[in-house]
Formats: C-alpha cells, structure tokens, sequence
C-alpha cells in the first residue's frame, strides 16, 4: 500500500493506472483552462491567521448539510462516467461516503445505474439530474430517484450545452473505450483496470441504456446525448422541475449574485456556488473569488454550498470561512478512486479530513461551525474590480 499523504499523491497514481482517456477525461477545462487553473490558483492566494494559546481538545467537524448530519460537509460531487475511472466506480465512491459519513451525487451521465448504486448502498444518496428535451425520459428518471430513495436532487443548471475540453475530442472519448492501435497500446500498461472492467458487466450509461427511448445500444446513445441536453432550460421549468421532484432540491451551477437571488426566489434547500470544475464557461472567474458577493447576495436566505478547485482541507475551511455551509469535491475523490478504488476514496475523504481537522485546530477553532473570516487573511484586492 503506498504512503497517501496529499490528493496528489492519489492524482499520480489515478494518473498511473487509469487509460489516458478517462484519466485527461477528468483533468481538464474547456477551451483554454483559464478557469480551471484559477479555481485551484485563487485558494492559494487566501491565507491563515496563526492563533495560539487555545485548547485544542475535543474538536469536531461534525455539520449538517440540507439538514442531514455528515462526519465533516463535504459531499462528493456528481461525475459522470465515473465507472470508467474504475470498475463500478459509482458503487465504490458511494460505499466510501458512506462509510465516512457523507453524501454521494449520482450523476446521470453515471455508468452504474439509481437501481444499482441503491442495491449496493444503504445511506441514501443524492441523485444529479441534467435536463433532457424527452419529457417522458426525465419525469421517469426524477421517479426512479424518488423509488431509490434519494434524498435530495441536484439539478444542474450550468450545462445545457456542452463546453469544449480539447483533450475528449483528440482522445476520441467514448464509453467504453474503442479499441484503436493507440488505446491498446495504452491499456497494455493499465492491466488492473482492464481485469476489473472485464469482471463488470456495467460498461455503459446505466441510467440511459434500456431507458430512454431507441437507445439500445452505444451508437444510438452518442446520438442521443448530443441531441438530448435541453438548450430551453429557464426559471419556469425550474419550478415545474421542483414541484415534480417535491424532495430536498439543491441547485447547482450558480456563480452570479443575480442568479443567486432567482433561486432563493424559485425556492431550494441549497445552491452549489459552482462553475463545474472550469469544464464549461471559460473565462469566468473562479468559485472562491465569486462566494463573497454571492453570501452578500443570498447568504441570510438559503443554504450556500461551493465547489470547483478544492483539493485539500485547507480549501474546504477557507470556503467555509468565507461563508459556505459546505462544499463538494470532484477531481478529488475522482483521483482516489482511479488510484486505489474504494480504497482511494476512503484515503481522499482522509486525508482532506485530516487537513481541515488540523488547520482548524491551529487557527484556534474547536467546533467547524465556529470558522468565519477572522481565521482567513484574504487580499484586499481578491474579489477584483471587474467593470
Ligand atoms: C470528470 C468530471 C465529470 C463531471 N460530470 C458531472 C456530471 O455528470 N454532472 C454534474 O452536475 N457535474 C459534473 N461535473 C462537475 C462536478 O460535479 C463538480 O462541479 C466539479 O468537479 C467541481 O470541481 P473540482 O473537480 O475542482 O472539485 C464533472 C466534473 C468532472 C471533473
């Protein structure tokens, strides 16, 4: 077992022993990276106040995010084709965060279907939804979420059309993998996630195949997902959405103060401050820099959540200092896993516990729901002047 004592340490080995395609998959932004480059970037440039001389026994991170109670409030975002990274990776990162005792996301876009990852788990589960055109596809899915129970859904808003990431195309992404001369040459040195995946029978989009209608197999499906995201998505089906749902709803994708206050309108447990991970509108400024103006905005009406570029505890108690009430992480736990499995995803809740836990203590905070700003040392000039 090799020593993990940072994410980059799971990030190397993911990067090791995962195919190319699925590992760039995961490691990229769209068109030039700006975005996702400043979202890790722009956590660096807040720093920690040193305190001393404050007991430093019996400290928690215990919170409670949409009024669930979680070991610390960071939930694992949801990624699609995550059962790519790894053999029945879905099942593997929600087993994780059960056991750690924190919420999972299940992506549509997941290769291990509701039914499965509910099968395999007992803590409920959130469950992301990307709004498709076919009515009837989405009313079932939002139904099948609702018999697995989950206990909240995740709508995005911030992917109706799909950024570029440069990376996909060149690799000519698919799921599974077509084997051309340079996959397999590629898979010849990634011999344990070949044995699994050919252990698994869950090799395709697991909420899609079988359900949407005409899509037996990969060729249709590709057609499909191109033709399907629904370009139409407003406000108004945004509060169809909610009613048809009727459970915890958190919306995702949020980086505008403006927005910000039409979801408080629309009405939601949270919103997920979010600009999903630098992979869609390059150029926007990053989720740190943007949660300031946004607590300002909303922060005393709806729970506020905050993810894109945390890669470590310290990350999560500046987001939290700064007025979130949690975070997600991705790319994070995605390294974990395509690292090390279930395993993996254990070691990354670890390690990134750990991180907060100490960093608390030496700030001179006991309790995490104690953090605000006065632990932070942020530049003046952080949020920008942007005319
Ligand atoms: C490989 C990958 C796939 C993703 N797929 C989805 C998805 O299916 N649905 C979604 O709402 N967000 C998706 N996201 C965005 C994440 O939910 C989250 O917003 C983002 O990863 C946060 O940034 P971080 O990776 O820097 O933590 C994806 C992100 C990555 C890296």
């Amino acid at each position: 077992m090799p020593v993990i004592t940072n994410i980059n340490d799971l990030k190397r080995l993911h990067k090791r022993r995962t195919p190319k395609m699925f590992y760039d998959y995961c490691e990229s932004g769209s068109w030039t990276e700006q975005t996702f480059r400043e979202n890790t970037s722009d956590f660096d440039k807040i720093r920690l106040r040193q305190r001393i001389a404050v007991d430093m026994t019996n400290r928690t991170t215990a919170s409670q995010l949409i009024g669930q109670d979680v070991t610390m409030p960071v939930a694992l975002a949801p990624v699609g084709l995550t059962g790519m990274q790894r053999a029945d990776g879905e099942i593997k990162a929600a087993r994780a965060a059960e056991k750690f005792g924190v919420p999972y996301t299940l992506s549509t876009m997941s290769i291990c279907s509701i039914e499965d990852v509910a099968e395999h788990t007992t803590a409920p589960f959130w469950f992301q939804l990307y709004v498709m055109r076919d009515e009837e596809y989405v009313d079932a899915i939002i139904e099948r979420a609702k018999r697995a129970g989950c206990s909240a859904m995740v709508l995005t808003l911030d992917l109706q059309i799909l950024g570029q990431r440069h990376k996909d195309l060149k690799n000519g992404l698919t799921a599974p993998p077509k084997l051309t001369p340079p996959v397999l040459l590629d898979l010849a040195t990634k011999w344990r996630w070949g044995i699994e995946m050919l252990q698994t029978k869950r090799r395709s989009f697991g909420n899609i195949v079988g359900h949407a209608k005409g899509v037996e197999n990969m060729n249709s499906l590709q057609t499909w997902t191109a033709e399907q995201f629904d370009p139409r998505l407003d406000w108004e089906k945004i509060r169809i959405l909610k009613k048809k749902w009727g459970g915890k709803l958190i919306l995702k994708g949020i980086l505008d103060a403006e927005d910000a206050k039409m979801a408080a309108e629309v009405g939601c447990d949270a919103i997920i401050v979010s600009n999903h991970g630098g992979r869609q509108l390059d150029g926007a400024l990053s989720s740190i820099r943007m949660l300031p103006s946004i607590m300002r905005a909303v922060g005393d009406k709806v729970e506020v959540h905050l993810d894109s570029g945390i890669r470590s505890g310290q990350d999560v108690l500046k987001a939290l200092a700064l007025g979130a009430k949690g975070v997600m992480i991705g790319r994070a736990y995605i390294h974990g896993l395509g690292a090390m499995g279930e395993a993996g995803v254990t070691s990354a809740l670890e390690v990134i516990h750990k991180e907060l836990d100490i960093t608390m203590a030496l700030c001179g905070k006991r309790d995490i729901k104690d953090l605000d700003e006065n632990v932070l040392l942020v530049p003046e000039d952080f949020e920008g002047r942007w005319a």
